[in-house]
């Protein structure tokens, strides 16, 4: 993306649901392709379609209307720029929990912080919501660790092998959480 029109762009994250959903949903299947292109590993490999990434966002969607998902952005419907979700978990005994999904920034925006601004968005979020445990897994040695060890999440380990970046090798994923709150009564 061209550094002027980086600088012009809504860099604050917008949480939107399901009715805004179309107005986004070609700049987040841009952004998906985008990060897939550039190596994250992200639940697809190299070869991920149109048609495939519109098939995901169809399951985002279904859970943004259910209310399962939240679903955050950053820039313009055009030229998203970064986005991540949160899945609230539905069981009566884990309604304390969320994981945090799919962040990922356009490769030609990153190191400008809109991460940290989209991972606050997201917890500001769940401790509306009272979800005082937030979790995630992310690929093991990706520079996203860097980014969650900043924000105060804790490492406990990971699973070898546990799936394949867009290249077809499977690697170590790491998994971390964040305690924002005790659970409520
Ligand atoms: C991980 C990712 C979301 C970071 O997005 P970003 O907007 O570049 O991150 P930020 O600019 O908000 O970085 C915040 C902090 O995280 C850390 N960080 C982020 N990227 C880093 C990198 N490549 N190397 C080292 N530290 C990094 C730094 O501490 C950084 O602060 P600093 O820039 O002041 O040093 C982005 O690289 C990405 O989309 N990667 C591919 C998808 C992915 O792996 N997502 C996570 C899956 S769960």
């Amino acid at each position: 993306m061209h550094p002027a029109l980086l600088a012009s762009a809504t860099l604050q994250p917008t949480r939107i649901g399901p009715e805004q959903f179309e107005t986004y949903r070609q700049g987040l299947v841009e952004l998906l392709i985008d990060g897939v292109r550039h190596g994250a590993s992200i639940g697809f490999l190299a070869d991920l379609s149109l048609a495939e990434a519109n098939a995901y966002f169809d399951e985002v969607l279904t859970g943004l209307q259910d209310g399962s998902r939240l679903l955050w952005v950053a820039g313009e419907p055009s030229q998203l720029l970064g986005s991540v979700q949160l899945c609230l978990c539905q069981k009566r005994n884990g309604l304390n929990r969320a994981e945090i999904q799919k962040l990922l920034v356009l490769a030609s925006a990153r190191r400008r912080g809109l991460a940290r601004a989209l991972m606050h968005g997201v917890e500001a979020q769940a401790r509306e919501l009272r979800r005082g445990l937030l979790y995630l897994d992310t690929e093991a040695g990706s520079p996203a660790e860097y980014l969650y060890r900043s924000l105060g999440y804790t490492c406990i380990g990971g699973l070898p092998d546990y799936a394949c970046g867009p290249d077809g090798q499977y690697r170590a994923n790491a998994i971390y959480y964040k305690t924002l709150s005790s659970p409520a009564l």
